[in-house]
């Protein structure tokens, strides 16, 4: 625009003349959001344990491409997934800024790139959310209606839209299902026990510990059991009790190598298991066989496979804002962490010390 007036108006003649490109550069910067050179940002050089998240104070900051933004995080959002990248389970490039996801200010838009402009608040998800800026494409970042919360966009944004697309798409819960639901206190299980509870399932939720019990109970769970206890360690007797023996409709779990056994013994003839995580270690490699005594249905979702068209990450995220904004859906953040603390985040959760979801502060 600067470059533009001065082209179109004669009195700046002389100004253009003597006006050098790095100069007018300066301006446009200033025009828009002045972004500095580097940034704080945390590193995975090599992958391990949390030992491995490197605190950098003078990282460059990216530059958005055609098709991207620049985003200046307010808060970012810490999912168990991004221990996975740390770990190597699931394999990425390195050096890797991780984090899947942020919530900020538009500080730049990318050459070809419409439908935002600087200043504009958003929701993203993609990589590199442990930083103060990311650039992100524009497919699967939406501006925040007026009335939602940074904070509570991101303690909903990733866990939301999965559990929203997981009840809809990798098994469509209907009224009066029965639903075992593991790690029911966690960020993304606390959303889950929300949306199965308003589409009226009977859920019975899975937690370690009395405090995360209650919570789960405080959501309108139907039978919550504390899986990590003595007394209800045999948690499928407990399931099996709960359903008159039957067995549940659904199991969603997310815990993965310690209860896959449990799952497939608590959920009933012609029923469903949603395997959609590994808190605890992946699944191992299951025989076809197991599932066929009693005509069990398996689905390995993700959530970036029910949101790639801009049309199904609306569609999601639509349902989200509203949810939010109305008060129906409620949101828990367990703590927000300095940036610098990260590290101590995924000890947190890994060591299943965390209730709702952790943020970050970049
Ligand atoms: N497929 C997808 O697209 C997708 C998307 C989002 C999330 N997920 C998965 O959903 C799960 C929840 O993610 P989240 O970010 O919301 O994490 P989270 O549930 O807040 O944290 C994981 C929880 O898993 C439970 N857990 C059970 N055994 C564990 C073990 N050995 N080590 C650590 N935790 C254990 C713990 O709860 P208790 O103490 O109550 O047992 C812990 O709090 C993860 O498995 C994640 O990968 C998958």
């Amino acid at each position: 625009m600067f470059r533009s007036l001065l082209r179109s108006n004669p009195r700046l003649t002389v100004l253009r003349n003597h006006i050098t490109p790095p100069l007018v550069n300066q301006f446009i910067q200033i025009r828009t959001m002045s972004v500095p050179a580097t940034m704080k940002a945390v590193v995975v050089e090599e992958t391990g344990g949390p030992e491995v998240l490197k605190f950098k104070t003078s990282y460059p900051v990216p530059t958005p491409r055609a098709g991207e933004l620049l985003v200046r995080n307010n808060i970012s959002g810490v999912n168990y997934i991004d221990t996975y990248f740390r770990t190597g389970l699931y394999p990425a490039p390195k050096p890797e800024v991780l984090g899947r996801e942020g919530a900020g200010i538009v500080a730049a838009v990318g050459p070809q790139t419409s439908g935002f402009q600087v200043g504009d608040r958003v929701a993203w998800l993609s990589t590199g959310g442990y930083a103060e800026y990311t650039a992100v494409p524009i497919a699967q970042t939406a501006k925040i209606p007026d009335g939602i919360s940074d904070e509570d966009i991101m303690a909903s944004f990733l866990s939301g839209l999965t559990v929203l697309a997981f009840a809809k798409e990798a098994y469509p819960v209907q009224k009066g299902d029965w639903v075992l639901l593991h790690a029911a206190a966690g960020g993304a299980g606390f959303l889950m026990t929300q949306i199965l509870k308003s589409i009226g399932a009977n859920v019975i939720g899975t937690a370690g510990g009395a405090e995360k019990c209650a919570l789960v109970k405080s959501l309108g769970a139907d039978v919550v059991i504390d899986y990590r206890s003595e007394e209800d360690k045999d948690w499928v007797k407990k399931v099996k009790e709960a359903t008159g023996g039957r067995g549940v409709d659904v199991v969603y779990d997310s815990v993965g190598k310690d209860t896959w056994e449990g799952s497939l013994e608590a959920v009933k003839r012609k029923g469903t298991i949603v395997w959609f995580g590994n808190a605890s270690g992946p699944v191992p490699p299951l025989p076809l066989a197991k599932l066929t005594p009693k005509c069990v249905k398996v689905a390995r979702p993700s959530l970036f496979g029910y949101i790639q068209t801009r049309e199904e990450f609306e569609y999601y995220t639509n349902e989200l804002f509203n949810l939010l904004k109305s008060g129906q859906l409620k949101t828990k953040i367990h703590k927000i962490y300095p940036l610098e603390d990260i590290a101590q985040v995924h000890k947190d959760l890994e060591g299943r010390k965390t209730m709702g979801k952790p943020l970050l502060k970049p």
